[in-house]
Parts: C-alpha cells; sequence; structure tokens
C-alpha cells in the first residue's frame, strides 16, 4: 500500500463497477465469471475503505437496465447476490458493517428480498462502516418513487425543498457522495446516484472491476485529495 495519511478523506464514495464482462473475455472465461471475481473484490476494496477511514461505500452492482442482458447473465447475478450474503454476512457483521440496500426490492424474488432484508437488519447497529449496494438501482427510478411518495402524502409544492426531497430518496438520511469513481474506462454515470451527485468529484480509471484493488483505491484518494471543491463559490476571492 502507498505510504503517508491522506490529506482529506472523502467520508461517502460511490463506485460503479464496471469491466467484470471485459475482465473475464480478457481470460478467455465466461462473463459470469467476471462478475465472481467482482464479488470478491468487494471485500478488499470494503477493507481498503475501512483503513483510509471512508464512513460509507456505495456500490452499483445492478441497475434497472441490466434486466436487458440475457437470461442466464441476470440469474446469475441474483445468485452471486444471494450467495455472497449468505457467505459473507457474518464476517461483515463481526467487522462492523452496517449493510444497506438502495433501489427496488420489489421486482427480486421474494427469498432474496428476505435474505436482503434479514442482513440489513442484522448489521443495522454496526457503525465501523456503511456498506450500500445499489441493487435494481436506477437515479430515474429513485427521483420518480420519491415524488410518487411526496404526492400520496400530500407534500403542498410550496414546502417542497431540496432538504425534503432528500428525505425521500433511497439514500435518506446519508449524505451525498463526495467521490464517485468508474472503473472499467466509461465516463458515464450510468444512471447512478443522479441527484446525489451533483457537486461529487468523479474519478475514472480503465482498470477493471475485479482488478481494483487498494493500490488503485489508494491513487483514486490521493486524486480525491488534490481537487478543490468549490460548490459554485469562488475561493480566496
Ligand atoms: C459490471 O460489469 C457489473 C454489472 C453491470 C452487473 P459489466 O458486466 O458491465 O462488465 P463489462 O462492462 O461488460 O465489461
Ligand atoms: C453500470 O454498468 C451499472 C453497474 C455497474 C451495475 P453498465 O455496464 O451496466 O453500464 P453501461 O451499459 O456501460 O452504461
Ligand atoms: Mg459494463
Amino acid at each position: 500500500m502507498g505510504e503517508g495519511k491522506l490529506k482529506r478523506v472523502p467520508y461517502h464514495v460511490g463506485i460503479i463497477m464496471d469491466g467484470n464482462g471485459r475482465w473475464a473475455r480478457r481470460r478467455g472465461l465466461p462473463r459470469l465469471m467476471g462478475h465472481r471475481a467482482g464479488v470478491e473484490n468487494i471485500r478488499r476494496v470494503l477493507e481498503g475503505c475501512v483503513e483510509y477511514g471512508v464512513k460509507i461505500l456505495t456500490i452499483y452492482a445492478f441497475s434497472t437496465e441490466n434486466w436487458a442482458r440475457p437470461v442466464e447473465e441476470v440469474e446469475g447475478l441474483m445468485q452471486l447476490l444471494s450467495e455472497a450474503i449468505q457467505q459473507q454476512i457474518d464476517e461483515l457483521h463481526r467487522n462492523g458493517v452496517q449493510l444497506r440496500h438502495i433501489g427496488r426490492l420489489a421486482g427480486i424474488e421474494p427469498a432474496l428480498q428476505e435474505q436482503v432484508r434479514a442482513a440489513i437488519e442484522l448489521t443495522k447497529h454496526n457503525d465501523r462502516i456503511i456498506l450500500n449496494v445499489a441493487f435494481n438501482y436506477g437515479g430515474r427510478a429513485e427521483i420518480l418513487d420519491a415524488v410518487r411518495r411526496l404526492i400520496a402524502d400530500g407534500i403542498k409544492p410550496e414546502a417542497l425543498t431540496e432538504e425534503l426531497f432528500s428525505r425521500y430518496l433511497y439514500t435518506s438520511g446519508l449524505p451525498d457522495p463526495d467521490l464517485i469513481i468508474r472503473t472499467g474506462g466509461e465516463y458515464r454515470l450510468s444512471n447512478f446516484l443522479l441527484w446525489q451527485a451533483a457537486y461529487a468529484e468523479y474519478y475514472a480509471t480503465p482498470t477493471y472491476w475485479p482488478d481494483f484493488d487498494k493500490e488503485e483505491l489508494r491513487k483514486a484518494l490521493e486524486d480525491y485529495a488534490r481537487r478543490e471543491r468549490r460548490f459554485g463559490r469562488v475561493l480566496n476571492a
């Protein structure tokens, strides 16, 4: 791992974990093996985040658009989530990880929904780090869900503020991401945290997700530490 303490660490990091399929293809393996390697990598990066002092890690694991993939791949990804919860929840719990989910649980197979709910319940008092899993998540769906609930609650137009609106999002109660990392070389958000990313710093790397290790994480955090966040203001004026 790199040396020295980082001068500023993002409180909330979001990761668009892209490149599993290409990682597998480069090795002549089926795409699902790439996803498997990708799931394995979450553990490493989570550990790195704890070491560096990140308090919230939001990972993009399955988008509302990913349903359009071949059915075997979709089923494989569901199966992987289920296995990952089964195999890792005890260790996560022991390590003080609070698991959360953002996205639509409805639409996922009932048994898997139940597994997710139970894992969230088990870890809800842990406070070392929050691992927030975006699964069946879409930024636009999130905004629509928020608007539907606002209307259902009878919120008056003049009462609506950005602060109130934020409380209707899946991320209610969590601060916005400070840094969004995208692996796999693309430069786009792909419907990730559209509202919350308004002032996030963005970092993209060509490294495929299964190869994104602690050293790569450190590079992203070092890059972040050098950024000047202005939030629209003029600094040192
Ligand atoms: C990201 O890897 C994981 C998911 C979207 C579920 P991809 O499966 O998109 O990998 P590439 O982009 O095809 O390499
Ligand atoms: C973004 O990756 C979604 C996840 C990482 C879960 P995609 O591979 O689905 O995004 P596009 O299709 O390249 O925009
Ligand atoms: Mg991709």
